[in-house]
């Protein structure tokens, strides 16, 4: 088994790992169009917050890098560039990163336009300014993740004291990892760092129905490094905060995020705004990782956050490898199954919206920021431009 990337990528080359097979399979699809990152990203073969704004700016890259733009007036450029990138950005709209990534993008071509514009060699200017900008989302987004690992870390060792002798418990949602970004991740990369730190007790993940990425990903991350750690369904939580919160010392819950907006409600998976109340209502403290890529300060609150809804199938059908007799995985054969009865009606929102106050703080590349005296959080010391 190769290491946990969910990208991989020179210039020129894209390759998503399909996260559909995991943890039976590591294949990596070979992206070359924008079409089949649209298709990679919407069939959630590449899934996560940060790995799609990344995959869909990367896609274009090697678009331009391979020469499929034929275009020679440096208008003409940035209108292609401009329309790859708008179709990209109809693939999942929860996530803000995809749009984030979308406008540093524009920026960056209109930039090197303005600069070349006299020049006979503006087209190469433009793109090459594609391909650098296309390339640094890539390199920040694993380098706000370990950022992100040793601020939130550091803020939950001052709350609870923790050290070799007080180690702490965690429960995480979703899949924020590794396979969600481009490396380390953001809500397990605090667990990762808590963990090669020493202060690392346990680690529990959910589920995370109906799509699986805690039991699929999460516990295949935690168990690919390492990290003592259980899985439990979405139901557990609360039972689980009852009984062995005290005994396991579990600490916070710890949770990624789809958008931050202005006031910090924020979107993630399905199932995250039900922990927040639980968490509350046991005094476990309720940590949101998210890069400053994830922080939306144009929309005021959570009311304003458009939450896709997905297929049906994903909550009355499953897929899995089949098990033979002996108790080993046939990987030959993955099979989907019915779960339920195919009339059913079904409502699938792949995301919810937790209130900001039930939220304690908001760990981000630059710091952590947590509520003032008002109750409000103030993001000016980590984005003081936008604010
Ligand atoms: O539907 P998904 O799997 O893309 O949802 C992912 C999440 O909700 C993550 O928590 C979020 O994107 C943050 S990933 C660092």
């Amino acid at each position: 088994m190769g290491s946990l990337q969910a990208i991989r990528y020179s210039r020129g080359k894209l390759e998503v790992l399909d996260q559909l097979r995991l943890p039976h399979e590591h294949h990596y699809d070979e992206i070359r169009t924008a079409e089949e990152a649209f298709d990679c990203i919407k069939s959630m073969r590449v899934r996560g917050a940060p790995a799609i704004a990344i995959v869909a700016a990367l896609a274009h890259a090697v678009e331009i890098a391979n020469g499929a733009c034929t275009a020679t007036d440096p208008e003409e450029i940035i209108a292609h560039i401009d329309s790859r990138l708008d179709y990209l950005k109809g693939s999942r709209p929860t996530a803000v990163d995809l749009s984030n990534a979308i406008n540093v993008l524009k920026v960056a071509v209109r930039a090197a336009q303005i600069e070349e514009l006299a020049h006979p060699e503006a087209r190469e200017a433009i793109f090459n300014a594609y391909l650098r900008a296309a390339e640094n989302i890539l390199e920040k987004d694993l380098e706000n993740n370990t950022s992100i690992g040793a601020h939130g870390a550091a803020w939950l060792q001052q709350q609870y004291a923790a050290g070799p002798d007080r180690k702490i418990s965690v429960l995480t949602h979703c899949n924020t990892g590794s396979l969600a970004t481009s490396g380390h991740g953001t809500a397990l990369g605090i667990i990762r760092t808590l963990f090669q730190d020493g202060l690392l007790e346990h680690a529990y993940c959910t589920e995370t129905r109906p799509y699986n990425q805690g039991s699929r990903l999460t516990s295949f991350e935690l168990v690919f490094e390492g990290i003592p750690s259980t899985l439990i369904t979405d139901s557990m939580a609360a039972a689980l905060f009852n009984l062995h919160r005290e005994r396991m010392n579990i600490g916070a819950v710890i949770v990624g995020a789809d958008r931050v907006v202005r006031n910090g409600d924020t979107a993630n998976k399905i199932g995250t705004y039900q922990l927040a109340v639980i968490a509350k209502h046991h005094g476990v403290k309720f940590v949101v990782a998210a890069p400053t890529t994830s922080i939306d300060l144009e929309t005021e609150t959570g009311a304003g956050i458009h939450i896709e809804e997905r297929k049906k199938e994903e909550l009355t059908q499953i897929s899995g490898a089949v098990v033979n007799p002996d108790g080993s995985i046939d990987l030959s054969r993955t099979e989907r199954v019915a779960i339920a009865d195919q009339r059913i009606d079904v409502w699938n929102p792949a995301f919810d919206v937790t209130p900001h106050e039930l939220i304690d703080a908001i760990v981000t590349e630059k710091g952590t920021v947590v509520k003032g005296a008002n109750g409000q959080f103030d993001f000016s010391k980590v984005m003081p431009e936008r604010w």
